[in-house]
């Protein structure tokens, strides 16, 4: 199929233009003004619009194999597509969970249907019990580049220490904490602060992340491994990590857009769609987290997106599960509160969402410039259209976002993936 994406404005890691472009057999064949279509081509008009490389999510959970019920490779393909993503990195948390090749082969078959190239995360402890390694070497081997035990943290620093030197030897791997001290966030729901005594509810303790970044950037610094800091919500640990930059430490990391929009204030309904490890924190927290995308410390933004069906999301406090839904929300989430405020400006937000996550995933197809000869995976977005997040209008399995009625700027027009329009003026077509 043929395309002409028409009348848009290229933003991508070269600058910004007005310019069509014109893709042919999943490639762009040609970028700049005035362009006709090739014969047979579909018009995508894009007035109005950024003509960007598609989105690329370092954090998705897709549930399957095992949580079918919350997701699945399919229906969170379907939400990243319309999310302006074109890839997106499962994460490993699944039943069972991705520690064997069988299963990253399973991830990727069932990847391959879905409207989202879906590339696997790996375990780095066997079961994510943070026992004994997982077979890094031949997960490697099968593309993984991305290894967390993510939903839980690696608690043990030798352990730690020994996945990092381990890694060192494996091209483009990269080691992504979850960072949460288990004995100091042990029985906690939420943020520890005035909200959780006001509530009763038992908390966890900013410190229980910024202990373990701390640690990893010490142990990045012993083994030369990479380590990439996963959902970072504490003001402290943003602290940590820009000093590490500071040093050259090979250290990189990720904020989900609820530690840039929510406080620890919106649990004072006991609502759990308001509970997410790591737990909404406070405005200062916020503040630093912004800084950070803004000054260069925090390289990505990315999603989180952990669907879990209504029945469990609808029980107390206390017993739900943690996690919220994003895919379909970060894009209008980074304009509204970050691009719109002139916190960013485009070009940088587009870059956390799309060629800076790109590069730590060692994702070389996707977040590249917007240029003859390179894949066509594209994401159009209309940065003015006005939007309110209505739950059961989302293409997730899932229902539990926490933005229910908020009223957003940005959204997805057309996504492109391989040259294919998989969303189409803000329609998925498969
Ligand atoms: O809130 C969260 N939910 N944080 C995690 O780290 C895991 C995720 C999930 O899998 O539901």
């Amino acid at each position: 199929m043929n395309l002409l994406i028409h009348g848009g404005t290229v933003i991508d890691v070269d600058g910004s233009r007005r310019a069509d472009v014109v893709v042919e057999d999943g490639v762009i064949a040609e970028v700049g003004e005035n362009l006709s279509a090739p014969s047979g081509a579909t018009v995508l008009e894009a007035d109005g619009c950024i003509v960007s490389p598609g989105f690329v999510d370092l954090h998705t959970h897709l549930r399957e194999p095992g949580g079918e019920d919350a997701e699945t490779i399919e229906t969170g393909g379907r939400a990243g597509a319309l999310g302006g993503y074109t890839a997106l990195v499962a994460m490993p948390n699944t039943n069972p969970p991705i520690d064997t090749a069988a299963v990253v082969e399973q991830v990727h078959r069932a990847g391959r249907a879905a409207p989202c190239h879906v590339v696997s995360s790996g375990c780095i402890t066997k079961g994510r019990a943070g026992e004994e390694l997982a077979p890094l070497g031949e997960l490697h081997g099968l593309g993984v580049r991305i290894f967390t035990d993510d939903g839980t943290c690696v608690g043990d620093a030798g352990l730690m220490r020994r996945a990092l030197e381990y890694a060192r030897a494996l091209p483009g791997a990269v080691l992504a904490q979850h960072c949460e001290d288990p004995q100091l966030a042990r029985g906690g729901h939420m943020n520890e602060g005035a909200w959780s005594s006001r509530l009763g509810i038992p908390g966890m303790p900013a410190e229980a992340e910024s202990v373990v970044v701390a640690r990893d950037i010490a142990l990045a610094a012993l083994t030369g491994g990479r380590v990439h800091f996963l959902h970072l919500s504490s003001a402290t640990s943003v602290e940590l990590v820009r000093a590490a930059k500071a040093r050259g430490l090979a250290v990189t990391a990720e904020a989900a857009p609820h530690h840039f929009t929510l406080t620890d204030s919106l649990c004072c309904g006991y609502d759990p769609l308001y509970k997410v490890n790591p737990p909404l924190r406070t405005d200062s927290d916020i503040k630093a987290v912004k800084e950070g995308l803004a000054d260069g410390t925090i390289d990505a933004i990315a999603t989180d997106h952990a669907p879990h069906p209504a029945q469990e999301k609808e029980r107390p406090f206390d017993e739900a599960p943690p996690g919220m839904l994003g895919l379909e929300t970060a894009l209008a989430l980074t304009l509204t509160e970050l691009v719109v405020p002139g916190l960013l400006d485009l070009p940088k937000a587009i870059a956390l969402l799309s060629w800076q996550p790109a590069r730590i995933a060692g994702l070389s197809e996707h977040g590249g410039p917007i240029a003859a000869g390179r894949p066509a995976h594209i994401a159009v977005f209309d940065p003015a259209a006005f939007w309110e997040v209505d739950p059961t209008k989302l293409a997730s399995r899932s229902r539990n976002t926490p933005y229910a009625g908020r009223k957003l700027t940005g959204k997805v027009r057309h996504t492109i993936l391989a040259g294919e329009p998989v969303v189409r003026d803000g329609q998925a077509q498969r």
